[in-house]
């Protein structure tokens, strides 16, 4: 078997300038939300904002996505809840959170003071069942300044974190449902699992339940082992695959949901999943994403989101493009590819 391609340990350098070229704007529109930048943090990767806030300047951000909020406290699955795979992260946290009510009591009045410096909040919410969900998703987006609910329908690290995910008329539903109780300025962002076989038939579900945008992907369902042990390398056994090893199979998911579903509904996709350099924003924004999430690669350089700028606004230069809505979704396709599905 080959050996695996060594990256490169500095991609940025290879055409990125060190600051934002002037002239492109990198503003952007999710459903009549307005961004300042398509840049966000991508949901459980770091915290509420203000442990991150330590590392990074949040008001560079276009919106920060909390980790999940559930209405009871959460602590979590057993350790090991992370590991590193060779090309990625292997997590089953287990939606530890402080719940609902600290949530709301303790953070979102730091996020608010984050949100005057420019960044919008985006709440990200799990539930076991629909009544969580409502529960949930009806309070905090009954808060003022909470822009958007991202909903977590595709968890694969708790015992019921897939089903609304995977199955199209629960998730309609439950779309539908939680739609009913928010603030109607308020966004709703539906979060898609890469554990289905046809993840066209969850957006388009998620998108006729009356989602606004939708986000994607969530981790895929994967497994280390202890080959010294015999065991799985985390407690919980199977756990969620992120980061590089996942990023092509992101970027083809985002475009069969660009082409099947969002375009024709104009709904915005925001991307996740691989995604470190100014390069893999590229790709996602051509596959028809307008918003990029970052997860994993913050535990490499909490600043990537900020970096990705820097390139993002030299490409956008260098195409003869005046801003970022000028590449969403300008894939080429050659041949048959461009009318075939695929
Ligand atoms: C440590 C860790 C914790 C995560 N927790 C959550 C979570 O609480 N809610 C959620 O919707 N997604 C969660 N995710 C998934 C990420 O938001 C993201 O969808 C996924 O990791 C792919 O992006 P990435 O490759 O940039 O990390 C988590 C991912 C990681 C690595």
């Amino acid at each position: 078997m080959s050996q695996p391609t060594q990256p490169n340990p500095n991609p940025t350098a290879e055409s990125a300038p060190s600051a934002p070229v002037l002239g492109a704007d990198l503003s952007v529109n999710l459903a009549g939300l307005a961004l300042k930048n398509p840049m966000m943090t991508a949901s459980g990767t770091c915290g509420y904002a203000f442990e991150y806030a330590e590392f990074v300047n949040l008001s560079q951000l276009g919106a920060f996505v909390t980790k999940s909020i559930t209405r009871e406290v959460r602590k979590g699955n057993e350790a090991h809840r992370i590991v590193e795979t060779r090309a990625g992260m292997l997590n089953a946290i287990g939606l530890a959170n402080v719940g609902l009510d600290a949530f709301l009591e303790e953070k979102l009045p730091q996020l608010r003071q984050m949100r005057t410096t420019g960044p919008r909040i985006v709440v990200n919410v799990a539930g076991h069942g629909l009544d969580d969900y409502t529960f949930a998703a009806g309070r905090i987006a009954g808060e003022k300044d909470v822009d958007a609910i991202e909903l977590n329908v595709s968890c694969p690290n708790v015992t019921d974190g897939l089903v609304f995910g995977t199955d199209p008329a629960a998730l309609k539903d439950l779309v539908a449902n939680v739609r009913k109780v928010m603030r109607t300025d308020c966004k709703l962002i539906v979060k898609l699992s890469p554990n289905v076989g046809d993840i066209t038939l969850t957006a388009r579900a998620a998108v006729d339940g009356g989602a606004d945008v939708l986000s994607m992907i969530n981790t895929y369902t994967a497994m280390a082992i202890d080959i010294h042990t015999r065991r799985p390398r985390l407690a919980n056994g199977p756990g969620g695959l992120s980061g590089p090893a996942i990023r092509p199979l992101a970027v083809c998911l985002v475009h069969r949901v660009y082409r099947a579903v969002a375009r024709d509904a104009n709904v915005p996709i925001i991307a996740m999943g691989g995604i470190q350099y100014w390069q893999d924003a590229v790709e996602f924004l051509l596959a028809g994403a307008t918003g990029l999430a970052v997860g994993t690669a913050l535990f490499v350089d909490p600043a990537t989101p900020v970096n990705i700028m820097a390139g993002l606004s030299q490409y956008l230069a260098q195409q003869g493009c005046c801003s970022i809505n000028d590449i969403v979704g300008k894939l080429e396709l050659p041949g048959d590819l461009a009318t075939s599905p695929y």
